[in-house]
């Protein structure tokens, strides 16, 4: 029964993000469309349920738990679901960590430490408020900026994740490099994904980080570091800032052979790939089959696992989403 999760590649499954809601009090304009249909609520996992299926995952072997959403700190009460899980760390489970937008960061910080949290990713695509306005739709900036330096302040590592846009926000990089690293915390570049309609041209937008990393590697010394921390990023460390500065890039060098995770939806599905939708239902298996039952999801899930994702954005495609699914069903 406690097996470790091996699929039929041979990758060993050790990492689980759990999208604890797909709503989200940011509508940015890459993920959502502005009028976003959420799931209802009844059909969302209870806490309980999250735990148990935690559980499983930590007897098979999970070590590193992220939560996401939408927007994790969105949810009601999500702390008692942090402080239960956070009890896991050192019995199996190494790491507890999140991702969020930090609009409620403020409020939270503390409480994520106290849990056991240590590193946290904030998204944060830009340091100018109108355009922080523009891509978000309904976010402040103040309140994201207070929420990074409340959880600074708390002692908890940071990564800024930031979506590399075209005529969007490429005129930031570097500011925001020096704004990150300047305060200790790392970069993470991002290439925007076809996932879900959102109603944004993705092809004018799309921006490949390998002519980003060739544009900054002109103007610093970047060194390649081998560290990996078990997500997709490659990272470069930048004599100048002295800072990390991550690149993921779905879409223009895939990393799907060295894949370590998987994907619960706040409804109990199970996703094997971000691009694709393989999946098992760990709800039913859950409610219909108790323990024995979600274990043996588990191992079906192993078996259905896909090679990789293949996300293809050219003119031809218009850009239109390789899967219909929202990244806030899923969390990233
Ligand atoms: P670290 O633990 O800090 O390495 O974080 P992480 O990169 O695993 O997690 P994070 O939530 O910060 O993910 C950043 C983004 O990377 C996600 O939102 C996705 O956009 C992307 N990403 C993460 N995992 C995958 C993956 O398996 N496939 C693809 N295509 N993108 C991924
Ligand atoms: N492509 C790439 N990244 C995305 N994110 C949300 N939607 C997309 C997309 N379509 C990012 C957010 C956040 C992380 C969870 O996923 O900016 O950093
Ligand atoms: Fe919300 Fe994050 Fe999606 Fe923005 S990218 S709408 S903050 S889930």
């Amino acid at each position: 029964p406690n097996r470790p999760l091996i699929d039929r590649y041979g990758r060993t499954i050790s990492y689980l993000r759990i999208s604890v809601t797909d709503r989200c009090d940011f509508r940015c304009v890459y993920c959502m469309a502005e009028d976003m249909v959420f799931l209802p609520k009844k059909d969302v996992l209870s806490f309980e349920e999250v735990e148990t299926i935690a559980s499983a995952f930590i007897r098979r072997g999970t070590t590193k738990i992220r939560l996401t959403g939408g927007e994790p700190l969105v949810r009601r009460d999500i702390m008692e679901l942090v402080r239960s899980l956070g009890g896991r760390i050192g019995a199996g489970l190494e790491e507890l960590t999140i991702t969020t937008n930090g609009s409620q960061l403020a409020k939270h910080a503390e409480g994520l430490f106290a849990a056991g949290v240590r590193r946290i990713n904030v998204s944060l695509d830009t340091l100018d408020e109108g355009r922080f306005r523009d891509i978000t739709r309904r976010g402040r900036l103040p309140d994201v900026l207070a929420g990074i330096e409340a959880a600074q302040a708390a002692g908890l590592a940071i990564k800024i994740n930031m979506v590399a846009m075209r005529g969007v926000n490429d005129d930031e990089i570097e500011p925001m490099m020096a704004w990150s690293h300047g305060r200790g915390m790392g970069l993470t570049l991002i290439e925007g994904m076809p996932l879900g309609e959102v109603g944004i041209d993705r092809v004018d937008s799309y921006l490949p980080l390998r002519e980003l990393h060739d544009r900054l590697a002109r103007r610093y010394t970047l060194t390649r570091l081998d560290k990996r921390t078990g997500g997709p990023a490659r990272y470069v460390h930048v004599a100048e800032t002295g800072g990390m500065l991550g690149f993921i890039t779905p879409m223009s060098h895939n990393f799907c052979e060295s894949c370590n995770r998987v994907r619960l939806t706040a409804t109990g599905q199970l996703f094997l790939c971000l691009g694709q939708e393989d999946q098992v239902n760990l709800r039913d298996a859950l409610r219909d089959g108790g323990l024995a039952a979600l274990d043996a999801a588990l191992d079906q899930a192993m078996l259905i696992k896909p090679k990789g994702h293949d996300f293809v954005l050219d003119r031809g495609s218009s850009g239109a989403p390789a899967v219909a699914r929202h990244m806030s069903v899923t969390g990233g």
